[in-house]
C-alpha cells in the first residue's frame, strides 16, 4: 500500500468536490513541480478529453491567478474514461487508459453509496492489484455502518491499500499542535491536568449551508465536522509525542489518543439549528438536523485526565475561525488570589487555526502602584507559512506517494464513532439560533467558567 502511483484515477471527476478541491490542488501540486502520472478521470457521461480540459481548466481558474505553463503540464496528463458502476466491464475503459502503469491510486470523489461498487467493479476489472483506495468522508454514518463499509471496501482492497480522507489532517496548523509542544518543552510541560483548567475547540463558520442542503441534512454538524475534523484535531493536542515521526509511531499515538477519549454523554451535548434552515432547498421541512453542536468530553491520559474539553462547531455563527483556548488554573490562595480577585480572566493561550494561524498568549500584569491592580494582556504570535496551507494538495500527494500519515485509519474512524454514538441520534431537538450569533446560549454550561472564549479574527 505504500508505492508510488504512476497514475491517479480520479473518480467523479465532474463532480462538485472536484471542482472546488480536488482539481484546483492538483494544478498547485503541478505548479509546484510534484512529479505527477497521467490523471484518468472517471466520469459516467460521455465526456470527450476535449470537454474535460476545458471543465478543468474553467475549475482552476476560478481559484485565482493560473500559470498558463503548469495548466498546460496538468492538460497534458489528462485521459477520460466512461464507466458504468453497474457494469463491470465498463471499467477496462480506466484499464486501456492506465495502459503501462502498475500502481494507481483510486480517488473516489463520490457519494459515499457508489464507494462499494466503485471498489468492486475495480477489482473485477484487475485494477485493485498493488493499487490504493482513497475514499472521502463521510465513511460511514455510524460506527455500524462504518464497519459494514470497511467489510465491503476491504473484500476488494486490503486494509493497508484504503485512505481515508480527513482533510484536517492535511492542515499544516493542525498537525503543527504536535510540532509546537515537541519544539516548546516550556509549553508543553505546563500543558497538563495539574495546570489546565478547561480546553475549548471552536471551529465556527459564519456562512449557511447554502446549495449542499440534500448532503447536509442527511447529515448534521455532529457528523459533518465533529466527528471526524474536530476529534482529530483533538487527537493532535493531547497525544502523547510518538516516538520518532515515521508513519507508524504518529499513526499508533494519534489512534491511541482517540481511544482514549471517554464517549460523551447525552446530557454534554447541546445541538442547535440556525434560523431560516428550513426554507434551505433539499432540507426537509420539519428537519431536526443539527447545525450546531456542543459537546464536553474527558480525555482519559494520565496527563489529561479530569479536565473538561469543549469543542463546538456550527455553520451561521457569528464569524469564521478556528482556535484552540486553553485555559490555566486561577491563583487559589493568599496573596495570589487578593491580586487577581479583581479581575476574572485567567491565563490563556489560544491556538488559532485559521483564517491566520498562531499563537496568543494572555497574561495579567501589574499597572503601577497600587499592587492590586492588574491588566490583562495578550501578545501574538503569527505562524505566517501554516496560514497558507493547503490541505487537498497534502491529501492528495500523499494519494500519490503512499504516505498514510494524512489520512485516517480504520480503527481511528471506529474510534470517533464511538465517541459520539450515545449523540446519535440526537437525544433532542435542537435549539434554534439566530444566524450570526454563537449559536444556543445554553451551551456555555458545558465550559469550564459557563463562558466561551470567542476566537478573534482580525
Ligand atoms: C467539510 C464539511 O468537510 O469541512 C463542510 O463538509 C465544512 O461543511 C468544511 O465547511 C470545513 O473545512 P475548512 O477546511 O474550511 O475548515
Amino acid at each position: 500500500g505504500r508505492a508510488r502511483a504512476d497514475a491517479l484515477v480520479l473518480f467523479g471527476i465532474t463532480g462538485d468536490l472536484a471542482e472546488k478541491m480536488v482539481l484546483p490542488a492538483l494544478y498547485g501540486l503541478v505548479s509546484q513541480g510534484f512529479a505527477l502520472g497521467p490523471v484518468i478521470g472517471v466520469t459516467r457521461s460521455a465526456w470527450s478529453l476535449d470537454r474535460l480540459r476545458a471543465h478543468v481548466r474553467e475549475a482552476v481558474s476560478e481559484h485565482g491567478t493560473v500559470d498558463g505553463g503548469a495548466l498546460d503540464e496538468l492538460l497534458g496528463l489528462l485521459r477520460v474514461a466512461r464507466v458504468d458502476y453497474s457494469d463491470p466491464g465498463s471499467f477496462q475503459s480506466i484499464a486501456r487508459e492506465a495502459e503501462g502503469c502498475r500502481v494507481l491510486a483510486h480517488y473516489l470523489a463520490l457519494p459515499p453509496d457508489l464507494y462499494e461498487s466503485a471498489a468492486r467493479c475495480l477489482s473485477e476489472a484487475g485494477l485493485s492489484e498493488n493499487s490504493r483506495l482513497v475514499v472521502e468522508k463521510p465513511f460511514g454514518h455510524d460506527l455500524e455502518s462504518a464497519r459494514a463499509l470497511q467489510a465491503e471496501l476491504t473484500k476488494y482492497f486490503p486494509d493497508e491499500a484504503i485512505r481515508r480522507v480527513d482533510h484536517y489532517l492535511g492542515k499544516e496548523s493542525v498537525e503543527n499542535l504536535l510540532t509546537f509542544r515537541a519544539a516548546n518543552t516550556m509549553i508543553d510541560t505546563i500543558l497538563h491536568r495539574n495546570h489546565v483548567r478547561g480546553v475549548q475547540l471552536t471551529a465556527a463558520e459564519n456562512f449557511d449551508v447554502a446549495d449542499r442542503g440534500g448532503f447536509y441534512d442527511a447529515t448534521g454538524c455532529l457528523r459533518d465536522v465533529v466527528q471526524n475534523h474536530l476529534l482529530q484535531t483533538l487527537a493532535y493536542f493531547v497525544m502523547d509525542t510518538p516516538r520518532s515521526g515515521s508513519p507508524e509511531d504518529v499513526l499508533a499515538e494519534r489512534t491511541r489518543a482517540l481511544r482514549s477519549i471517554r464517549t460523551v454523554l447525552p446530557e454534554d451535548y447541546i445541538n442547535g439549528q440556525y434560523e431560516g434552515y428550513l426554507a434551505t432547498e433539499g432540507v426537509a421541512p420539519d428537519s431536526t438536523t443539527d447545525t450546531y453542536a456542543a459537546l464536553r468530553l474527558y480525555v482519559d491520559t494520565d496527563r489529561w485526565a479530569g479536565v473538561p474539553f469543549t469543542l463546538r462547531a456550527g455553520k451561521s455563527l457569528a464569524v469564521s475561525a478556528t482556535e484552540l483556548a486553553v485555559e490555566f488554573n486561577r491563583p487559589v490562595a493568599g496573596y495570589h488570589h487578593t491580586v487577581c480577585a479583581q479581575k476574572a480572566a485567567p491565563n490563556l493561550m489560544r491556538l488559532h487555526f485559521e483564517p491566520h494561524a498562531g499563537v496568543t498568549f494572555q497574561v495579567l500584569a501589574r499597572r503601577g502602584a497600587d499592587e492590586t491592580v492588574v491588566d490583562e494582556l495578550t501578545n501574538k504570535l503569527d505562524f505566517p507559512h501554516l496560514s497558507r496551507s493547503r490541505p487537498y494538495e497534502h491529501v492528495l500527494a500523499a494519494a500519490v506517494t503512499g504516505d498514510p500519515t494524512r489520512f485516517s485509519t480504520m480503527e481511528a474512524i471506529t474510534e470517533c464513532w464511538r465517541v459520539v454514538s450515545e449523540l446519535l441520534p440526537a437525544p433532542f431537538a435542537p435549539i434554534s439560533y439566530a444566524p450570526g450569533t454563537w449559536g444556543p446560549p445554553e451551551a456555555a454550561r458545558l465550559t469550564s467558567d459557563e463562558s466561551w472564549h470567542a476566537p478573534q479574527v482580525p
